[in-house]
């Protein structure tokens, strides 16, 4: 058995819209444990940073207005192939190409404001994590 930890963001949308405990419940449904958690809200410097390597890409500045635009909460997932366990529960980017009964599906409400991201492998997760979290703040669970 592989335990693995990824990083996840509920974006400003989904905060906005009190979406977060909604969102944590079906993380803990899907057998995911959250192992570190904070509420931040992110200036430009901070979402330029996170996302550099969309930097030229013609969403680039939308995504980082729109991550600047509110509170977000930060946390880290663990579990057995967290990774791409909390890829398939999220969904595929676009809420109108994500399956029934992921998050993006239940909660986002278009292609900007998707609610949710997710690392796209163990070694972003592993590079998203120590963007955000200290090694002391994460709290692995038995
Ligand atoms: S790519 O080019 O395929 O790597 O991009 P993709 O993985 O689809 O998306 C990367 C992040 O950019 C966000 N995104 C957008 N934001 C605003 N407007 C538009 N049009 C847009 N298209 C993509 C997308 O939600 C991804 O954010 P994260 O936080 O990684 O989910």
């Amino acid at each position: 058995m592989t335990i693995e930890r990824t990083f996840s963001i509920v974006k400003p949308d989904a905060v906005k819209r009190n979406l977060i405990g909604a969102i944590y419940n079906r993380i803990e449904k899907a057998g995911l444990r959250v192992v570190a958690a904070k509420m931040i809200h992110m200036d430009a410097d901070k979402a330029k940073g996170f996302y550099a390597e969309h930097e030229g890409k013609p969403f680039f500045e939308d995504l980082v207005a729109f991550m600047t635009s509110g509170p977000v909460m930060v946390q880290v997932l663990e579990g057995e192939n967290a990774v791409v366990r909390y890829r398939e529960l999220m969904g595929k980017t676009n809420p109108e190409e994500a399956a029934c009964g992921t998050l993006r599906a239940d909660y986002a409400l278009s292609l900007r404001h998707n609610s949710v991201h997710g690392a796209d492998s163990p070694v972003s997760a592993a590079r998203e994590i120590a963007y955000f979290f200290a090694d002391d703040e994460i709290c692995p669970r038995d």
